[in-house]
């Protein structure tokens, strides 16, 4: 009898938590729409420029737009955690501040993933998604074909500003991961001349490479439309191509897909090691 009573306690429970639970889906998008809106606005950049919390009336100044939804925008930002409100005090009203994930909103700088979420959270890469269960019952292309009637990198090779969005996504992650791989794993870029960063985007990992280990010179091989807008940087040289035709020759190659290292160094035989 008191198994069953406490079978029955527990889906009531059950039931309350759902009935809460599912307004997060019902409005799941909120959150992404908000930190979106944060980024164009410019709110992180105007505090980090201000160089200490601002108040309401002077954030809406600098961004030039209404204080009222600007209000709004902030408390949902307030509540994400990704500033801080400071309550008002007999010196002066409440003032908004940085955190260290509202400085990841930053447009620019060595944290900033502005670039990463401006693509994800684009009509071009979000429309896919909402072809997601037909994909899973086999019945459309891949999803991003499916809309847009190309694969990601012919898509991105006709429309340079979206190209642009990637490469600068690509190099924000960059900026994150490859210093934290150059801390923990130096050693295995020893005794290497060469590397080739095969789809290395605008270049942003190999600069960091080089800069790291002075005795490596690096071919940043990606599509051309990509390499056609890399940045000339000393000891790397940008070739383009595809890599299921070929990849240029080094002693090592390097493959990053977001975060995820693989270093392929060529042993003597011409065999492939994964190194990391
Ligand atoms: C997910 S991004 C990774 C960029 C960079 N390695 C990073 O993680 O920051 C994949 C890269 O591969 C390039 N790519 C896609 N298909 C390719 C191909 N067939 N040949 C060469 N590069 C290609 C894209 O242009 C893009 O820059």
């Amino acid at each position: 009898m008191e198994d069953k009573q406490r079978e029955l306690e527990g889906e009531e429970k059950e039931e309350e938590h759902a009935k809460l639970e599912i307004w997060k889906y019902v409005f799941g998008f909120v959150e992404i729409a908000v930190v979106k809106c944060a980024i164009e606005l410019g709110i992180a950049d105007a505090i980090e420029s201000h160089g200490s919390p601002m108040t309401l009336l002077e954030l809406s100044s600098a961004l030039r737009c209404d204080p009222s939804p600007l209000y709004r925008i902030l408390r949902v930002l307030v509540h994400l955690k990704i500033f801080k409100e400071k309550p008002a005090t007999q010196l002066g009203p409440k003032v908004y501040a940085q955190t260290p994930l509202s400085k990841r909103l930053l447009k620019s700088g060595e944290n900033s993933m502005a670039a990463f979420i401006l693509l994800e959270s684009s009509p071009v890469m979000l429309a896919p998604w909402h072809g997601l269960s037909a994909r899973i019952q086999g019945v459309s292309n891949p999803a991003f074909e499916a809309v847009h009637g190309e694969d990601v990198w012919s898509y991105a090779a006709a429309n340079p500003n979206h190209s642009k969005l990637i490469n600068e996504a690509m190099a924000c992650d960059a900026r994150v991961a490859v210093p934290a791989v150059l801390e923990s794993c130096l050693e295995v870029f020893k005794g290497l001349e060469t590397i080739v960063d095969v789809g290395g985007g605008d270049g942003t990992t190999l600069r960091l490479l080089v800069e790291a280990c002075p005795w490596i010179r690096g071919v940043n091989f990606d599509l051309p439309h990509v390499v056609s807008v890399a940045q000339e940087c000393d000891r790397i040289e940008n070739v383009g191509g595809d890599m299921f035709d070929c990849v240029p020759k080094a002693d090592a190659a390097i493959i990053m897909v977001i975060s995820i290292y693989v270093i392929l160094l060529l042993n003597t035989q011409g065999n492939l090691t994964i190194q990391i």
